[in-house]
């Protein structure tokens, strides 16, 4: 009997099996708007049997994007482009989501592949960034320390994207509190020296990322909302497995229905091995010692894997990223690797189903 193909259900969204899609930058939206690439690249995954897809980092706020080129939530035109995109999903049987994200300090960036690195000047379309405090990540630009005013706007600015991804159709939202963005920013003490009541304790450090996500479940009542958290800064001094354990317990008790345990992305100077499952113990433990439903991500690029991460209850689910990228159809070829039969094959590749 697979978990892996095991059916989950958050609130009243099933998702048709365990393996799911990370969310990816693409670093190809013109003005946040997703493009004709942004909907093959995901409904490729939909076609390939993901049971849920979370589109990649979308800025809330235009000083929120990562890159000029990041996709967005926060005009009607964006919202109008995301629907047929997520339809795409839907009609492929799989549950469509997106990740609702502000970058912060690690904004303004140039794309990965545009051959530059650093911060985009202002003269070269880029902006001012804005977080906690003026702490600049390592090599980027300073930013600006948010005042109260800014605060409530980032949280309003999360709202209203939150509406208008459900308006374009995204069942599942996920809030990115990981990888060194903003919400980030304000859980580590790392990048967060504020002494007002956004900073100091982790109750004050916390307290952006629980009044995002009450915003976010007021404007969209019901929809299930998962929160990305990285478990560990991989410095010292930073944030950490037992801060994440009780923040997970406080978004949770707050209505957050699942969290996706990543981590690092804050400082430059992260000390961290990669290899096989390297995020997985972190899942492990805040499923374990805060007792919310997680999944593990992070090189789990096998099915016999993903099967064992929740065989060993380690978590409840299992998203990946760049296995995707390298096949489309993970789940397809997961299913027929553990021998197991599903009802959402293509019926146009139905021949591939079995290899004899
Ligand atoms: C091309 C690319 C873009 C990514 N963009 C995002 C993103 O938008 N938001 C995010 O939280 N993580 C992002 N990540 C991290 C992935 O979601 C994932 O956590 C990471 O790649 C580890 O999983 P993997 O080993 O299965 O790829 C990105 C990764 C890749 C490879």
């Amino acid at each position: 009997m697979s978990r892996l193909f095991t059916r989950l259900t958050l609130g009243d969204v099933t998702m048709r099996n365990r393996l799911w899609v990370s969310p990816m930058c693409q670093y190809s939206a013109v003005e946040g708007v997703p493009q004709e690439w942004h909907h093959t690249h995901l409904a490729q995954f939909a076609s390939g049997g993901a049971g849920l897809i979370i589109a990649e980092a979308t800025a809330v706020a235009p000083e929120g994007r990562i890159s000029p080129e990041d996709t967005g939530l926060w005009t009607d035109e964006q919202r109008d482009a995301w629907a047929p995109i997520v339809a795409a999903i839907r009609r492929r049987g799989a549950v469509a989501g997106v990740q609702l994200a502000h970058a912060g300090r690690k904004a303004s960036t140039w794309s990965p592949f545009s051959g530059r690195r650093g911060s985009v000047p202002v003269a070269d379309g880029g902006w001012a960034t804005v977080a906690p405090s003026a702490i600049a990540f390592d090599g980027y630009a300073e930013p600006v320390a948010l005042d109260l005013a800014g605060i409530d706007r980032v949280v309003a600015d999360f709202a209203s994207a939150a509406r208008r991804a459900v308006a374009a159709g995204f069942q599942v939202l996920e809030l990115h509190a990981a990888h060194g963005y903003l919400l980030h920013q304000f859980l580590s003490p790392l990048s967060n020296a504020r002494d007002d009541e956004y900073g100091g304790t982790l109750e004050n450090r916390a307290r952006l990322l629980l009044r995002t996500l009450d915003a976010v479940r007021d404007a969209v009542p019901g929809v299930p909302v998962i929160v990305r958290l990285s478990a560990t800064d991989w410095a010292d001094g930073g944030w950490d497995p037992p801060q994440t354990v009780t923040v997970a317990r406080w978004a949770a008790d707050r209505g957050a229905d699942f969290f996706d345990i990543s981590s690092g992305g804050l400082v430059a100077h992260q000390q961290l091995t990669t290899g096989p499952g390297y995020q997985v113990p972190l899942a492990a433990q805040v499923r374990q010692e805060a007792g919310v439903p997680v999944n593990a991500v992070g090189m789990i690029d096998d099915a016999h894997h993903a099967e064992r991460v929740l065989a060993e209850g380690a978590a409840d689910a299992v998203m990946a990223g760049r296995e995707w990228l390298r096949d489309p159809h993970y789940a397809l070829r997961a299913a027929t690797e553990l021998g197991v039969d599903i009802d959402y094959w293509p019926p146009q590749y139905l021949r591939a189903r079995r290899r004899a």
